[in-house]
């Protein structure tokens, strides 16, 4: 598996406070990956750390297989805590000035500006821009350097929800185009509908990694069957399943275990007799998954 970033025990301490504690994360090229935890669990930190912003108590870290990590951080671009602008002048402007900074190409900036829905704000000073559009501003800004991982910390956090939605299609596109992400946040909703991996960090520590995938699949709690004789369902599943718990809510049976056996039990309840209109899965709440690991 080639990951284009990983951490091996990666330590960060502060005095007597371990920010960062151990932690070994992965992410694959491709990867939405999104670390959450709540505030004062060391996501800041941890991106500060891959970034080579402050350097590790203990621990190494590996860039795109490398591990001269400096090298590797050429090709990372990142927004961390709010972006510096320059007030008084335009998004052209700031990303003209910060382009003659790194000596990149000044042909790129006007699709840049596009890429991040910033093509039509003309004359207008990013000292007037929303929030929204000085996140995408400074995620334009990181784009200078043709990178090809992002790491944004709460890219997202503050925003309303149309900020959040513009910002949620602009790492979508950006990401089909090909650019790797690391996004931070407190808040699941914000990242549920983007992320592809979840990193939960907790106290410092990672406590798992997962993907959206795999969290779906891990969520499913019941086989959910409707038919036309839930009693009936109910005795003849006990039957077949001795071992399962078996619920009736409102004519409807749940099971909440072989999820794998849908197809099995669609066929065996029909064999005797009863007629199953629907048979599928209940989802489990995805916060309630994160609430149990986030910790205090
Ligand atoms: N420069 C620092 N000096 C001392 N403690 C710090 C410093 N930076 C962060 N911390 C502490 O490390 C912990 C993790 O902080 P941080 O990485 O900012 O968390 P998050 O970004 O998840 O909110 C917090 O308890 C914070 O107070
Ligand atoms: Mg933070």
């Amino acid at each position: 598996m080639e990951y284009v970033i990983e951490t091996h025990d990666l330590v960060k301490q502060y005095k007597s406070k371990y920010a960062v504690n151990n932690v070994s994360l992965h992410v694959k090229r491709g990867d939405i990956y999104g670390l959450i935890g709540r505030n004062g669990a060391g996501k800041t930190s941890l991106m500060k750390l891959i970034l080579g912003l402050t350097s590790p108590t203990q621990g190494s870290i590996v860039l795109f297989g490398d591990k001269n990590a400096d090298k590797g951080r050429k090709k990372i671009g990142s927004l961390i805590e709010s972006p510096g602008l320059y007030r008084n002048c335009t998004a052209y402007e700031n990303l003209l000035r910060f382009s003659m900074l790194y000596g990149t190409d000044k042909k790129q900036i006007t699709p840049i500006l596009q890429k991040v829905g910033l093509g039509d704000t003309g004359a207008k000073k990013a000292g007037e821009f929303s929030l929204g559009m000085r996140q995408r501003l400074g995620i334009a800004i990181a784009l200078l350097s043709r990178p090809e991982i992002l790491i944004l910390d709460e890219p997202i956090n503050g925003l309303d929800p149309s900020g959040i939605k513009e910002i949620r299609d602009m790492i979508t596109e950006l990401n089909a185009q090909g650019i790797t992400f690391m996004i931070s946040s407190h808040l699941l909703d914000e990242l549920a509908k983007v992320v592809t991996v979840y990193g939960i960090i907790s106290d410092g520590r990672l406590t798992e990694e997962i993907s959206a995938h795999e969290l779906q699949a891990r969520c499913r709690r019941c086989v959910r069957i409707v038919g036309d004789d839930a009693q009936k369902t109910c005795s003849l599943l006990k039957t077949a399943y001795p071992d399962a718990v078996i619920d009736i809510e409102n004519d409807e049976v749940f099971m909440s275990s072989h999820l794998d056996k849908t197809a099995d039990i669609n066929k065996y309840l029909l064999k005797n007799g009863i007629a199953v209109s629907e048979i599928g899965f209940t989802e489990g709440s995805q916060e309630e998954y994160f609430i149990e690991r986030l910790g205090k």
